[in-house]
């Protein structure tokens, strides 16, 4: 390690006595959880009203398939709004939303149950019923978590697709699980534009024989098509609908989400979350983590509901909580770089959580941006979605964070529903760029090839050697997938791997290093390389493709491709590329769009015909190149970079 890893990692930030003094989270919660896991989280499970009790905490007798709060049920809906209601709060806001085009409203936890009961109502009228799955493509407005809560009120399992994706990306989500009903908007606002979308959500279902109806918010008021007799107005249904509805309690286990996220294939996993066990860590996180008071703070998740942070730091976990909470539906600027700051100095935002990339491009804009704001509200800062990078650590601590808010560095993924790695706000000297420890009751290990636990300083895998709440019940229609992927790899230990490499320091402080398997992670984004490479080689130039994720300053790592044209296509430099990046934004998504792509010959080639990713990752990256002896050509390389 190099000396100035070494300082960075010298230097912890305690928190202030007087964050300590009111913190949620006292050193008694680990102490709770070390004495009796299971009793912790039986404890925790009591955060939420249940409408049967269960008879046992966890069943892992069918490993890899949990089950938790065996036998209980319980109404995810009724415990993120109704009952918030029932105990007086119905006049609290829940949502301040706040448009891109500058429009803004705020709605009451009495509103939110008044719109989830016309939403449910509706869905009802529809013929849909628990079980049943919904498809849901929408930018950030209030009316996409109201159909999300909707579902979970019926018991029907939804499918966020982000809004961003294409329409074949959709497509294939829709037709993986099976969606009745697709709920979508006319247009999304993107940068001051209304951006169309239904004709993305009609390309894609255009006979798509499960989905029966299309219902549609007019968001932007531009001109779509219409299919009589599938298609419908949310503003002539669901604002029609009834207020009043009657939420019915479903099984802990009872699936309450599917979310599409990118493997090691090309083909994106549907992972499967449950309700009980699920909303009991979301929840329990939300109030700890973030060290939240409900009707005191203002809370701010930046993310998007097509990703799992939406779904378990915006919707599900807040809302538990009885959260007030900024939705914020643009880009940080639009209609300039002031707007997040602009928003925080509005609502007076105190809990302000968003990923690393957004940070540094803050840092970019720079630090007389925010400092031409009042931002004196934050009280706790949130990072989530890639290692955190200590410059950006500090930067946000000492420009947005007025140098005193913690700053919790969340460690988790889709598949694990909630975090999992992080500093408790009132108790943990943090270190920049370090997620610290497991939370109480979480139990994680770092450990080599041979399942042997790594002390201090050996760079390892990340694994989690018992099962959790949230953890993700399987992947849609998928069981084998679901058991290699995850559980194969310490299949004799009986040990989740992650796919993240991680590190002990010597002060015992825990840094996750990164993906260690063909995973990208692109402004927190995860894509696959070979979903990237597929798309590439779909389009009629492309022989093949090899595809490798490169450091990035602003995004973490960028999407570096090498192509082999075909026979007899010329090459027509930068139109060709142009082509190119253009189709994977249509086979998967803008996000996807190589940052370059390099026409080459040959690729290196092991003698098994695996591409070397690792040497096109140093050639991406400028290095001199590692062990090339296991290529069958070694020059190929100077073909590579004689370009
Ligand atoms: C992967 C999961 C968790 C919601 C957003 C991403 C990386 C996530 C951190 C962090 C270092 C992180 C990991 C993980 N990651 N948070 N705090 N420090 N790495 O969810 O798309 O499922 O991606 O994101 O590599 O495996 P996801």
């Amino acid at each position: 390690m190099t000396s100035a890893a070494q300082e960075h990692e010298s230097k912890a930030y305690p928190p202030s006595p007087e964050f300590t003094a009111t913190a949620n989270a006292g050193p008694e919660l680990q102490a709770a959880a070390d004495a009796d896991r299971l009793g912790f989280w039986d404890e925790q499970a009591k955060r939420l009203d249940w409408a049967e009790p269960w008879t046992e905490v966890l069943d892992w007798s069918n490993a890899p398939f949990a089950k938790w709060f065996v036998g209980g049920k319980l109404n995810v809906a009724y415990n993120c709004v109704d009952r918030h209601v029932e105990a007086g709060n119905g006049d609290r806001v829940a949502i301040h939303f706040e448009g891109e085009p500058g429009d803004s409203r705020s709605l009451t936890y009495n509103d939110l149950l008044a719109e989830v009961s016309r939403a449910a109502n509706t869905f009802t009228e529809l013929g849909l019923v628990a079980g049943d799955r919904v498809a849901i493509y929408m930018p950030m407005i209030p009316e996409a978590i109201v159909t999300m809560l909707a579902c979970a009120r019926l018991g029907l399992t939804h499918s966020v697709v982000f809004g961003g994706f294409s329409s074949s990306a959709l497509r294939s989500r829709i037709d993986d699980a099976q969606a009745k009903l697709l709920v979508t908007v006319d247009g999304q606002w993107r940068r001051g534009q209304a951006a169309p979308l239904k004709n993305a959500a009609d390309e894609a279902v255009a006979d798509a024989k499960s989905i029966e109806h299309v219902l549609v918010v007019a968001r932007t008021g531009i001109d779509v098509e219409w299919t009589e007799g599938r298609d419908l107005w949310w503003h002539e249904t669901v604002e029609k609908a009834s207020p009043e509805h009657e939420a019915q309690p479903f099984d802990s286990e009872h699936p309450l989400f599917i979310l599409y996220t990118s493997g090691t294939t090309g083909k994106p996993k549907g992972i499967i979350h449950s309700s009980g066990g699920y909303l009991t860590q979301a929840s329990y996180t939300h109030h700890y983590v973030f060290d939240h008071k409900p009707g005191k703070d203002v809370y701010w998740c930046t993310a998007d509901i097509g990703w799992v942070t939406g779904h378990s730091y915006i919707v599900y976990g807040p809302l538990s909580n009885g959260v007030t909470q900024v939705v914020y539906e643009g880009t940080p600027n639009s209609p300039n770089e002031h707007r997040h700051f602009e928003i925080i100095e509005k609502y007076g935002v105190s809990i302000y959580y968003t990923a690393p990339t957004l940070i540094r491009t803050f840092m970019k804009w720079g630090r007389e941006i925010p400092d031409a704001h009042d931002l004196s509200s934050i009280r706790l800062l949130g990072s989530v979605g890639e290692p955190i990078n200590p410059e950006a650590w500090r930067w946000y601590r000492e420009v947005i964070g007025a140098d005193s808010a913690p700053i919790v560095d969340t460690w988790w993924q889709t598949e694990t529903g909630a975090i999992m790695i992080s500093p408790l706000p009132g108790i943990t000297a943090t270190k920049p760029g370090s997620a610290m420890a497991p939370l109480p009751g979480i139990s994680a290990k770092i450990v080599d090839d041979e399942a042997t636990p790594l002390g201090a300083g050996g760079n390892g895998y990340l694994v989690l050697d018992q099962p959790w709440p949230a953890m993700l019940r399987g992947i849609w229609g998928d069981e084998q997938r679901y058991r290699e992927t995850y559980w194969s790899r310490y299949a004799e230990q009986g040990w989740y791997f992650a796919g993240d490499g991680a590190r002990y320091d010597d002060d015992g402080a825990l840094w996750v290093l990164g993906r260690v398997d063909d995973v990208m992670n692109v402004s927190g984004h995860r894509i696959s390389t070979s979903e990237v490479e597929s798309a590439l080689v779909s389009h009629p130039s492309i022989a093949e493709a090899a595809v490798v994720g490169a450091a990035d300053e602003t995004t973490g790592q960028g999407i570096v491709a090498f192509v082999i044209l075909r026979e007899h296509v010329e090459n027509t430099g930068d139109t060709l590329i142009k082509e190119l990046r253009d189709h994977v934004a249509v086979e998967i998504s803008p996000i996807a769009k190589p940052r370059q792509i390099t026409v080459v010959p040959e690729l290196p080639k092991t003698r098994s015909g695996k591409i070397m990713r690792r040497l096109l990752r140093d050639v991406a990256e400028g290095r001199e190149l590692g062990d090339t002896s296991t290529l069958v050509d070694p020059a190929v390389f100077d073909a590579i970079r004689g370009k």
